[in-house]
Parts: C-alpha cells; structure tokens; sequence
C-alpha cells in the first residue's frame, strides 16, 4: 500500500460528518461553522455591511507597511514566498487587503462612507494549539469615512448582537490608544518605566522596549504582567479629542444598552490602531485563546498605504473558535435530507428517482438510497443522515400508488400518494403549496 499523506500541521479538516481533528477538541462539523456564517450574512446587511472578496494572495510589502513591521505576525508568522522576482504572502488578516481595494478602486470618490464584510481563511505560521491555527477563517466588517464615535458604538452593538444570537458567552472590553498626536508622550513615558525595570521583563518584551513597548502591556508572562500594572496609563496621556471621542463611545454604547468593562491593557497585536479598541472575550470554554473577535479604530491606515485621509474601523471574528464553542453546545446549522426514499427494487429505483426529482424541484430536499439493502437498514441510514422522513418504496407501494411516510423522529406513518408527492409532504409539514 502506498504511505498516507497527512494534511498541514496547524490546518484541518471540516466535514459534514463527526470527526475527531485534534486531541482536545470537540467534535467541529460544517454544521458549526455554517450556522456562525450564515447568522453574519443574515445580520451584518442589517447594519448595512456589503460583502467584498478580495485574494487571498497579497503582495509582502501590503502587511508589512499596514500591519508593522514589529509585530509577531510580520516579525515571524507570514507565510511569504518568491513568485519570480515578487514577494507574496499569504494574507494573515483582511483589514489591509481591504484597505488596498479601497485605495486600489478609489472608493472614497464613489460614496462618502462605506461598510464592508467579509469572510475567509487566514494564514499565520504560529504554534498551534486549541483554538489558534495556521490556517483559520475570520469573519469581520470594516467601516471606511466615519470619522465620529457612533460608528464606533454600532460596530461594537453589532459585535454584540451576532455573539449574544449565537448563545455564546462573553465580556466585551474596551480601550482607547490615543492618536499620532498624544500616543508618542505615552510611548516615551512608558519606555522610560519599562528601561528602569528591565531586568524583571521576559526575553521578548525587553526587546519590545525599544520596538514595540505598548506590547509589554498584553504580555502573559506573570513577571511582565506586574511591571506592567505599574506602568504609566494611556488614559492620563489621552489629548483632548481622544479623551472626547472615548467617552463619546462609551455614551453612545450606553445608549445602546451594551455592557463594556473599560481594559487599560488591550493593545491589540497589530499596529494600525488609534483610538478605539475592542475585544469580545469567551468567558469559558476556550482556555488560553478565547478571543473571540477582536478591532478597533485606523484612522492612519488608508493614508498609509497611498489613499485618502479617510479613517476606518473594524472588527474580525475567529470562525473556528466560535465553532469550537458551538459544538460544546451542540448548536449547528441542519443539512439533513427532509425525506429519504429507499427503492427496494430496480423498477422502484426508477420511480424513486422521479419522486426525488419532484421533491426538489418544489424546494424540499430528498436523498434517494442508491444502494441496496433490506428496509430496516435502509431506516438506519435514514436516521444516521438525521432524515425528517423516510419512504421505503417496494413492489405493493408502486402498485398502490400508495406509500407510508414515516415520520422518525416520533415513529408515526403518514399514507401519501405517490401522485403529488411535493404537495403531501407540503401538507405534512403544514405549509400546502
Ligand atoms: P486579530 O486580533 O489578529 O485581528 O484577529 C481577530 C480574531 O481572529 C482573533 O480574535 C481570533 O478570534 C482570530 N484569530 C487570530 N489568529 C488566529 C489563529 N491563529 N487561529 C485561530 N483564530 C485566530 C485582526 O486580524 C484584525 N484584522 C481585526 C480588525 C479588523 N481590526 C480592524 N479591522
């Protein structure tokens, strides 16, 4: 026999049936990821979010300008390879690809404001474990032109709103980082704490100092963690129009009726933020990677990337972590068959196939068995693919014209006629077409 090939270590495998992925894990189905998919596509155009779709493929330089070059994901998670002479990566967020597009077809000149969604796989080379993979899919909005901080607020309701349908519990927190005009006296003042407590940082975060200092402050190291809760605090930094546009938000969420816990430490891994930040976090089920979703306000971004001076904000959900939730749940999205039909000879096959074809034609989906098996193992199958329905077509059946519905959930038989067999279980199911 041939060796197996396995899939890429950090990726996996979603399939319709149960399948064991990863030690740890629940049972993850199409089922978990459709019904999270599927809520966003139903809400978020509520909020007026368009969707937009742009490659996965993205010139290097796109993440290192927009995400930073001193962070982990372009530090040491890319993957980037040499296309003849061009450097691409694998996109390992959306939000400046997006910005790209945006810049790229000059949006701004079509409409003042513009809100986008979208959904698709990510890729960060990072070690892998429950709930953090190399392959992963987000889900997010990002809202270009409002520069106010009611878009803020209704971004983080939406957020709200999508987690809270879904049955998932979690705590929304919330900062503010300041802007270009009063994050640097912060930086600076938070360099000079950090410098004089040096020695007590782990090896990464004394390197942060110099690089990336505000980092420190989300560092789980328990050492970093205490020299960070001595740390200067943004809050005593903020110059007036953040400090306004802060509590602005805070107004407009209490408005709204969303709780919020104000969280001094959440800096967020990339480095286009300003201002607004935000983050929806699992109050169980996901041990250390329980980030649901995470954003917040870039008003430099699209500037920096060659466009307009035109600010945004956004959000991205971790698909997979909200999936892993769900399952613990036992909440999918339903793709059974409505009815299958079991032919158990060739001339019944051929009506079986008709009677499918009929079903489907009036929008109720069928499954017709194309094997051949003895009736009670026909009803097995019926039952293992979840059926509402199962039709066992014989001999006598085809005569009558007649057959018996039978109902598996409860055990009860409906005789139908095989004549009209859309309009039947229309009837049955109360809505006569
Ligand atoms: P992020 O915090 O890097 O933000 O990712 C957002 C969410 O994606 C995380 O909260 C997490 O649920 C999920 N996620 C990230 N990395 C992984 C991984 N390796 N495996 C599984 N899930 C993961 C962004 O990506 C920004 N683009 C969000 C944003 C949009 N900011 C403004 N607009």
């Amino acid at each position: 026999m041939s060796q197996k090939i396995r899939g890429v270590k950090g990726t996996r495998d979603v399939l319709p049936i149960d399948t064991y992925v990863k030690d740890d894990d629940p049972w993850v189905r199409v089922g978990h990821y459709d019904l999270v998919e599927q809520s966003a596509r139903d809400l978020f155009p509520l909020y007026g979010y368009r969707e937009a779709r742009t490659p996965i493929l993205e010139r290097t330089e796109l993440f290192v300008r927009g995400i930073g070059e001193v962070t982990d994901i372009v530090g040491k998670e890319m993957y980037t390879f040499d296309d003849h002479g061009d450097s691409l990566t694998l996109r390992p967020e959306n939000t400046a690809s997006l910005v790209r597009a945006y810049v790229e077809h000059n949006v701004n000149q079509q409409e003042p404001e513009t809100k986008w969604w979208y959904l698709g796989p990510m890729f960060r080379r990072e070690r892998q474990q429950r709930g953090r993979y190399r392959q992963f899919t987000q889900i997010g909005v990002e809202a270009f032109g409002s520069p106010g901080p009611r878009i803020d607020a209704e971004q983080i309701e939406l957020l709200d709103r999508w987690l809270r349908r879904l049955g998932l519990a979690f705590e929304m927190h919330l900062n503010t980082l300041g802007d270009a005009a009063c994050r640097p006296k912060y930086r600076q003042a938070l360099q000079s704490h950090l410098r004089s407590r040096s020695q007590e940082l782990c090896e990464d975060c004394q390197g942060r100092i110099e690089t990336n200092p505000i980092r420190v402050l989300d560092c789980k190291n328990p050492k970093c963690q205490e020299v960070a809760a001595g740390a200067p605090r943004m809050e005593e930094f903020l110059c007036d129009a953040c400090k306004a546009h802060f509590a602005g938000v805070q107004e407009a969420l209490q408005r709204l009726g969303v709780r919020f816990v104000i969280d001094p430490k959440l800096v967020r891994g990339l480095d286009y933020y300003t201002r607004t930040t935000y983050e929806a976090i699992a109050t169980s089920g996901l041990g250390a990677q329980s980030t649901l979703a995470g954003g917040g306000r870039y008003d430099g971004l699209v500037r920096d990337l060659g466009g307009p001076d035109v600010p945004g904000i956004g959000f991205a959900a971790g698909v997979e972590r909200m999936a892993l939730l769900l399952a613990q749940q036992g909440k999918e999205r339903a793709t059974q068959p409505l009815v299958f039909i079991a032919p158990l000879g060739e001339a019944e096959a051929a009506r079986a196939d008709q009677l499918a074809q009929e079903l489907r034609a009036a929008g109720l989906s069928a499954e017709v068995s194309f094997r051949k098996a003895n009736p009670g193992n026909q009803l097995k199958r019926a039952d293992a693919l979840g059926a509402r329905f199962a039709l066992v077509l014989g001999d006598q059946e085809l005569k009558a014209g007649r057959a018996k519905l039978k109902e598996l959930r409860t055990g009860a038989q409906h005789e139908v006629s095989l004549q009209g067999i859309a309009g039947e279980v229309a009837r049955l199911l109360g809505t006569p077409r």
